[in-house]
């Protein structure tokens, strides 16, 4: 592999995608010296408020992501549903960390199984359809009950539905908008965990301590680490993070959800090439947080420890209206607020999240 000079401070990380993911990579990137420019198509993006400069653009306008390239010095993606076009016109005018490759492969929900089976990772049984018979033949395939679930574009439980032996096939192909679908079995997981792998340019691979996940009406409600799983299963989940890492040649961040099966088994269920949900802990009870591995990643300054810090941290995610408690949880003793600046508390929308650490 190249070996890349290190970014000096006061070099400008480009970001593509302005939520809460990009505006916590920003403010890590600020600690370290360097500028962020957020671009992104929202009027309100998280991510303006705590940067040096933005594009309010289209992914699609290419006037615009020229003078971006020009502007940064590296570039990085915080929003899996970037177009992979605007990535590959990007990559020839500046550096973009992770390639557009593994972007185009999470993007995609058939992809991302294919690569994992490819890699040696087990996951769910499942199979594609892409019309209404298509759907009743893979129902019949997998086996009932089944998840169905649009192969792109899901986020949050969003585009996903339970099959049984009663439901109208017909009625859920056309609920889901007549788009190609992905049918999964079920899994009988005893837990859900995720692991969180960084791999800087030179090569090195880190995993963060494995949490376990509580998901609530379909989004995370809880990051607990330690988790309390067993040696080998935390073995079996770091060597997914690794390998994925690895096969990917990975400059960043890259988490993968698991499922622990009832038997002992750790199944992937999804990725995504960026900074996680179920990473957020790190902030507070890491030496290093997940934002600031990417940082270092993209920039090409060495990773920094992944080590707990804490004896236990639990990350709450606060939804919707959750987050008015924001005058109760900062005045805990042991938690650390953190609140996106969004300005709408709308149902379901992630609005923050609260690090509450056992010393
Ligand atoms: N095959 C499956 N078997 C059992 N439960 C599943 C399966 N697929 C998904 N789930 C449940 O639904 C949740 C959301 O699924 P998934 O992660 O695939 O979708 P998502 O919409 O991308 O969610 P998110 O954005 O929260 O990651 C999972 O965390 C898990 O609790
Ligand atoms: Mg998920």
């Amino acid at each position: 592999m190249s070996r890349r000079a290190v970014l000096p401070p006061g070099s400008t990380i480009g970001i593509l995608g302005g939520g809460q993911l990009g505006r916590m990579t920003a403010l890590a990137a600020a600690n370290l010296g360097y500028r962020c420019h957020i671009y992104a198509p929202d009027a309100h993006a998280p991510a303006f408020d705590v940067s040096a400069s933005h594009t309010q653009a289209p992914y699609e306008d290419q006037a615009a992501l020229r003078d971006f390239a020009s502007q940064v010095d590296v570039a990085t993606y915080e929003f899996e549903n970037v177009p992979v076009a605007c990535v590959e016109f990007l990559a020839p005018l500046v550096p973009v960390h992770p390639g557009a490759d593994l972007l185009r492969t999470a993007q995609h929900r058939g992809r991302e199984k294919a690569f994992f089976q490819r890699i040696g990772v087990p996951v769910a049984p499942f199979a594609l359809a892409d019309s209404e018979a298509a759907l009743t033949a893979a129902a019949q395939q997998v086996g009932l009950p089944a998840i169905v679930k649009t192969t792109t574009e899901g986020y949050d439980g969003k585009g996903q539905a339970r099959v049984n032996a009663g439901t109208d096939l017909a009625a859920l192909w056309a609920a889901l908008g007549r788009r190609e679908l992905i049918v999964e079995a079920v899994i009988d997981f005893v837990a859900e965990a995720s692991v969180i792998a960084v791999r800087a340019a030179d090569g090195t691979v880190r995993c963060f301590p494995i949490g376990r996940n509580v998901h609530r009406n379909g989004i995370l409600h809880t990051t607990t680490v330690p988790g309390g799983f067993d040696p080998a299963l935390l073995r079996q989940a770091e060597e997914i993070g690794r390998r994925a890492a690895e096969a990917v040649d990975l400059i960043g961040v890259l988490c993968v959800e698991l499922f622990i099966t009832r038997d002992g088994r750790v199944l992937a269920n999804e990725m995504a090439p960026r900074p996680h949900n179920s990473g957020h802990w790190t902030q507070d009870g890491c030496v290093t947080s997940q934002f600031e591995q990417l940082v270092r990643a993209i920039s090409g300054l060495p990773l920094g420890l992944v080590d707990l810090r804490v004896r236990q941290v639990v990350m709450t995610n606060l939804i919707g209206a959750e987050a008015d408690q924001w005058q109760a949880i900062a005045g805990e003793a042991n938690a650390k607020l953190h609140l996106y600046g969004k300005r709408e508390a709308r149902p379901g929308r992630k609005m923050g999240h609260v690090n509450r650490l056992t010393l």
